[in-house]
């Protein structure tokens, strides 16, 4: 096989990572293909390979599964961001399932259905488009890079973010000319705007990022004020707006300052009776029609005034959701910024035995072990790298109860077999799908010690 054979080929099953896999010739050598579902024959174009297992594209779908549809979204194809709208949105769940059966065979019987998302369109929360401009008629493009590139697809519609969002982009496309960030040349005044949305009342918070630093901030502070104030007064929902000042050429969308222009710090987020303050730059989950269902999943498998170490705990969400069971909460958080978030949201709930340790979580653990601390239920809800090992050892020392929330089941496969090896089991494997239509997969296990 060489790069751009074409091949005809049956999708066996989807990856974790989205894609189609397929096996081709007497090796039964592995392709990947994207926008493609289980079942089906496709002609495609090998387009990248390695000794392991090659890519490939598709040139035709000869047999189409039965499940496949027509993306709803106009951008499908240009985006690549909701992979799964190939097909109805109860199959992409039952894909999903499949991933998760795959990931955790041996733990095949803990796997209970996933719980959907109540909203699966207009679900998205917070927004990141980078901003470019077109070469000569300087024209303002926010969307998102296409695949393996930095160009970007102008998104003037998505279908999974609030409608609000549609309208708030196109008035900084036909009213900002501040001129937009150029890659090439490290030039240009606005790379990013983000947008925070609550659920509860629409309210919104702006940031627009910016390619300054302090001192040219203050020469052009005065543009940027007038313009928030403009976009401000358009759409009663803004409540606050940003800027943070990234002049650095990395992938990071944030630098290390950010300082409010106009209106409010925060926005307000309800999930059942507890309140969420929600910051410009601090963490909180996307999609708060399904995050509550995953909260639930937490707060059912607590008993009444336990103690809980909420790991990796953000602006304190999950904590203070599970709260009305708990005596007192520890929180370890690494961002100073969500830390005190967090003990604002505490004060909002009245929660007062609570403690916070802002650092890197690691080192708390192995602390709290040389201290012999002892928690009723740690909520471990660490990145997408998951833990370590020796980070786990210490988790499992200090915990009668592990609840694991993960955001990316190859890494709690393999954090399970570590905290396994070490004696703690899984109870059951439930999947809540946080993202509809990508290949996303949020997942909450409940480890019990030494069943
Ligand atoms: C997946 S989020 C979970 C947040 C929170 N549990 C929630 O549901 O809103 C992971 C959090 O871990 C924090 N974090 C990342 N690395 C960390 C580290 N090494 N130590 C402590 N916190 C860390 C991030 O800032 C982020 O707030």
């Amino acid at each position: 096989m060489k790069i751009n054979d074409e091949i005809i080929v049956n999708i066996e099953k989807m990856t974790p990572q989205g894609e189609g896999l397929c096996r081709y010739g007497e090796n039964n050598f592995v392709i990947f293909v994207k926008n493609c579902l289980p079942n089906e024959k496709l002609k495609i174009k090998i387009t990248s390979l390695n000794k392991h297992f090659a890519r490939g594209q598709i040139i035709e779908i000869i047999q189409p599964a039965k499940e496949r549809i027509k993306p709803f979204c106009p951008l499908y194809n240009a985006c690549g961001s909701c992979q799964m709208q190939i097909c109805e949105y109860d199959y992409s769940i039952k894909l999903k399932e499949d991933i998760l059966k795959d990931i955790f065979k041996n733990e095949k019987n803990l796997i209970l259905p996933i719980i959907k998302s109540s909203k699966n369109k207009e679900y998205r929360h917070k927004i990141q488009f980078p901003a470019r401009e077109t070469k000569n008629s300087k024209r303002v493009l926010l969307g998102y890079f296409k695949e393996n590139s930095h160009d970007i697809t102008d998104i003037k519609f998505c279908p999974i973010q609030p409608d609000i969002i549609n309208k708030i982009s196109k008035f900084i496309r036909e009213n900002y000319k501040l001129g937009c960030y150029i890659e090439k040349k490290q030039q240009g005044l606005l790379k990013h705007v983000i947008a925070r949305i609550s659920s509860s009342d629409n309210s919104i918070l702006l940031i627009f990022v910016l390619n300054v630093d302090e001192k040219k901030y203050q020469k052009i502070k005065g543009d940027i004020t007038d313009f928030s104030n403009k976009i401000s007064n358009e759409f009663k929902e803004i409540k606050g707006i940003f800027v943070n000042l990234n002049n650095k050429n990395t992938n990071c969308i944030l630098g290390n300052k950010t300082i409010k222009i106009t209106g409010e710090d925060y926005i307000l987020q309800k999930l059942e009776n507890k309140t969420f303050k929600i910051g410009a730059t601090s963490f909180f989950q996307v999609n708060p029609f399904a995050i509550i269902e995953l909260f639930k999943i937490v707060k059912n498998n607590i008993k009444e005034n336990s103690t809980i170490l909420d790991a990796y705990g953000g602006v304190g969400a999950i904590g203070i959701f599970v709260s009305d069971k708990t005596k007192k909460i520890t929180l370890i958080e690494e961002s100073q910024n969500a830390t005190q978030m967090a003990k604002e949201n505490y004060k909002l709930n009245n929660i007062e035995n609570y403690e916070i340790f802002c650092g890197d979580a690691k080192k708390f653990f192995e602390d709290f072990k040389k201290d012999n601390k002892i928690f009723d239920y740690t909520i471990l809800d660490p990145p997408r790298s998951g833990c370590d090992e020796e980070g786990l050892k210490n988790i499992a020392d200090i915990s009668n109860n592990i609840i694991y929330v993960s955001c990316n089941p190859v890494t709690l496969r393999r954090d399970m077999e570590t905290l396994k090896k070490i004696g703690f089991l899984p109870d059951f494997i439930q999947g809540v799908d946080l993202f509809p239509y990508t290949y996303h997969i949020e997942t909450v296990v409940l480890f019990k010690k030494g069943k």
